[in-house]
């Protein structure tokens, strides 16, 4: 019911326009869901796949992307993903509307989704959205806002000069080219009823390719950048959001939940567990959230984080990319070395043994006892964050787990197993960002 008043009061007596929208949102509760690709709600899952089968591939396509947040290639801008992608929302566009599932992406800003008359489409299932049949598609000229607020190589103008269009590349040949328009969007609330976001600048992709999986048809933009849904919605939103996943999304039904706005973030319970919270570092590349990590400490153990601030001008502050769309956390390997020796060190009444598929590193085989493992602490600034077992250790099978933590000689990501069973709000006025130990689960 929430939801309803708030889109009669938005159609009735709000004009949005781009970067100052104003909603008035700051009661509403704006809850989606978020739908893990490998849980019985994603049209990806395979009743077949293992659970181990679930982390190879998650393994994989954390590889991948994670060399999509790569200094060391110039396509740092897009910040896209392709194969990648752990969640998807399932929104509408247009009017009528035309339902797509969309990769949910804190790793990229411009939303976008496939859009005929395909130039060349990937294959979809479901149908492509056609812009000729909404009413309330309008194209953006090449010197409008949005259009400006696109990097200059992403950045061009259609021979008529008078439609903006948008190139985004990947670091592995895959891209998406298109017209920038706004459009009505509607996102399905948890409650069942759909919110709508009109007049939002979004991507009509006509000419999409490589290693994009039909299934999300687009990509929900959550980044920090001008051009994200988040940035969009602006003072809407009090410039906030929050998620919750659950320590089951990838076994389970469990999946997570997306809140935007004030009413969201986290706050000191009078029981409960507290707020942690430590700053959004800014850098020039804006799409994505950095924090600086300080130290990991391990039983009793605190080693001094090395990894540098990994961007090309900048000073080491700033130092991991928080992003939901990785499963699995990287460290600089240099760090990681001793980090992966204190976390051997600390597991008592265990064998060492390795990886049954190869992946991971650190692996332990129950022994005669339970194997104790080692409480991680995270030690961010101004935020001591105290990760469960499963946040840091994989169960391989009934007798090895894991470390699910891996070396890297690029930029550092905080993935989403570590980020299981935690509130994490997104402060993008006052530049923080927080933790709350929650049950996610019981959020769904
Ligand atoms: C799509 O874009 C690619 C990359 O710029 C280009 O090589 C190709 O010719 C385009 N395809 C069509 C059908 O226009
Ligand atoms: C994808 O296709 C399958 C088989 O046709 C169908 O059962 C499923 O609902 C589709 N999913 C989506 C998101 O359209
Ligand atoms: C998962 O969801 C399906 C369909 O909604 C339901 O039938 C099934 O009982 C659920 N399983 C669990 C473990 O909750
Ligand atoms: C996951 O969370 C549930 C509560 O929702 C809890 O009962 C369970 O122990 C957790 N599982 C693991 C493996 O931590």
């Amino acid at each position: 019911m929430g939801t309803q008043t708030f889109i009669n009061c938005s159609l009735s007596a709000i004009i949005i326009t781009f970067l100052v929208s104003s909603y008035s949102a700051h009661s509403q509760d704006l809850t989606f869901k978020l739908i893990h690709r490998d849980s019985p709600h994603s049209p990806l899952y395979n009743p077949l796949h293992t659970v181990s089968d679930r982390l190879k591939a998650g393994f994989l396509r954390s590889i991948s992307r994670s060399r999509r947040f790569s200094t060391k290639t110039d396509d740092l801008q897009s910040g896209l993903i392709s194969n990648g992608g752990e969640y998807f929302m399932s929104i509408s566009i247009g009017t009528p509307p035309s339902k797509v599932l969309a990769i949910a992406d804190t790793g990229s800003d411009l939303t976008w989704v496939q859009c005929k008359p395909c130039e060349h489409c990937y294959k979809q299932n479901g149908s492509i959205f056609d812009k000729t049949h909404s009413s309330t598609y309008k194209t953006e000229g090449c010197d409008s806002k949005p259009c400006n607020a696109l990097a200059k190589k992403e950045k061009g103008c259609d021979r008529s000069g008078k439609i903006c269009k948008y190139l985004y590349g990947y670091g592995d040949q895959s891209y998406t080219k298109g017209e920038v328009a706004t459009e009505t969007i509607s996102i399905d609330s948890s409650s069942g009823s759909p919110v709508s976001f009109p007049g939002t600048v979004f991507g009509c992709g006509y000419n999409n390719s490589g290693t994009f999986d039909g299934t999300g048809s687009g990509i929900v933009g959550l980044g920090r950048g001008p051009l994200s849904l988040i940035s969009q919605l602006g003072s809407s939103i009090g410039k906030k959001f929050s998620y919750c996943l659950s320590n089951t999304s990838y076994s389970t039904n469990g999946t997570g939940v997306i809140n935007l706005g004030t009413n969201s973030m986290p706050s000191n319970p009078s029981k409960g567990s507290a707020v942690l919270t430590t700053p959004l570092i800014y850098k020039t590349q804006n799409t994505y959230y950095y924090l600086n990590l300080e130290a990991i400490t391990v039983r009793k153990t605190k080693i001094p984080y090395t990894g540098g601030g990994y961007s090309l001008n900048e000073k080491a502050t700033g130092n991991i990319i928080i992003d939901s769309g990785t499963t699995f956390t990287f460290l600089e390997s240099g760090f990681y070395e001793k980090f992966g020796a204190a976390v051997e060190a600390s597991v008592t009444g265990a064998k060492r043994a390795s990886d049954p598929q190869g992946m991971l590193i650190h692996c332990f085989k129950a022994g005669y006892k339970k194997i104790d493992l080692p409480e991680i602490t995270m030690h961010f600034t101004g935020a001591d964050v105290k990760l469960s077992p499963t946040n840091a250790f994989l169960k391989k099978d009934e007798e090895i787990v894991c470390l699910s933590m891996i070396p890297t000689t690029d930029v550092a990501i905080y993935g989403n197993l570590v980020q299981a069973d935690f509130r994490v709000g997104y402060d993008l006025e006052a530049k923080t960002l927080s933790f709350q130990r929650i049950d996610c689960f019981g959020t769904l």
